[in-house]
């Protein structure tokens, strides 16, 4: 199994968001560990729960400092903790563009509404006052307009006579501490899944000129203009149970060279081995897609002719 994906929880109160996501990390097959809990408020309750834990714990007020000298700050220590993902729990502050666009993809939220619906404060009092008859929680991908990004997952959450917005919000939290580790496990494990891989394989490698796709004893492979191939997608080979690129380096040297530097990563294919081909792991977790991308280059220069290879 990969590693398990590392998440800084950002959280201002309660915690108790944090603490379902903390408690769900640990039941096992989790797909992701709580690598760090950091506050805005150094009294915030769920620090405490968070330490009690053993959980590494970052408190900052903000208070007094700007707020790109803030993030900057926050960014360092969740990137120290070796964070992969970022998960808003209850985060009363808003976030610089910069810090959003930095975690981009990688960052959620957890809002109590059925989003697009009650963005922002008193929910379940705007949803009571509507006379809805549902209510509920979404978790979305945070983008710089608040409460804004793409939902990955919601949950309704009916609305009984006599509701007032404490009750509401007791049986939406509820559901809240159902969804958030669920929608969290679904969005760390498509960095890992061979579906999720090869979408992203195939996005670099047709964005490079004259790439075209198509089936290799099975693997997705991409070639240039339908000739020459210059990535095979290899997905539990006669269940060796790796996900791979296999993409040709210079020859027999460059490519003993890297196996030998990089055992983890890079490793010798079989039937395409001998022929300079190596094969480049990506079911690891943690993918540099821009090391992907310089070998897809790589691969495809050497596949192209000389005046198509030229232009880039
Ligand atoms: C939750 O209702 C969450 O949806 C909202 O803030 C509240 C935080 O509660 N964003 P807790 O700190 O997780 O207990």
């Amino acid at each position: 199994m990969a590693e398990k994906a590392r998440i800084g929880v950002l959280i201002s109160g309660r915690g108790s968001n944090m603490a379902a996501l903390l408690y769900a990390s640990r039941a096992p097959g989790c797909p992701f560990e709580i690598a760090l809990v950091a506050a805005n408020d150094p009294e915030a309750a769920g620090l405490r729960i968070a330490a009690a834990e053993g959980v590494p714990t970052f408190a900052l007020s903000h208070k007094g400092l700007k707020r790109a000298e803030y993030d900057t700050i926050l960014d360092q220590e969740l990137r120290q903790a070796g964070a992969h993902y970022v998960a808003l729990a209850g985060h009363m502050r808003i976030l610089s563009a910069e810090f959003v666009e930095k975690w981009a993809g990688r960052m959620v939220n957890i809002h109590p509404s059925l989003l697009p619906k009650y963005k922002g404060l008193d929910t379940h009092q705007r949803a009571l006052e509507a006379g809805d008859r549902v209510a509920g929680c979404s978790v979305h991908l945070v983008t710089p307009e608040l409460d804004d990004g793409p939902v990955l997952g919601q949950t309704e959450v009916a609305i009984l006579e006599g509701d007032t917005p404490e009750t509401l919000a007791a049986r939406v939290l509820i559901a809240e501490h159902q969804l958030y580790p669920r929608v969290l496990a679904d969005l760390v494990t498509r960095e890992t899944c061979p579906e999720g891989l090869l979408d992203k394989v195939r996005e670099l490698a047709l964005a490079l000129p004259a790439a075209e796709e198509k089936l290799s004893h099975g693997m997705p492979s991409f070639t240039v203009s339908g000739g020459k191939m210059f990535c095979y997608f290899t997905r539990d080979h006669h269940g060796d149970g790796i996900t791979a690129i296999l993409v040709k380096t210079s020859g027999a040297e460059e490519q003993t060279m890297l196996i030998e530097a990089e055992p983890e990563l890079y490793y010798r294919p079989a039937y395409l081995g001998p022929s300079g081909w190596i094969g480049f792991r990506i079911d690891r977790g943690n993918v540099d897609w821009d090391h992907v991308a310089e070998w897809l280059l790589k691969s495809w220069r050497q596949a192209a002719p000389r005046k198509l290879a030229d232009v880039i």
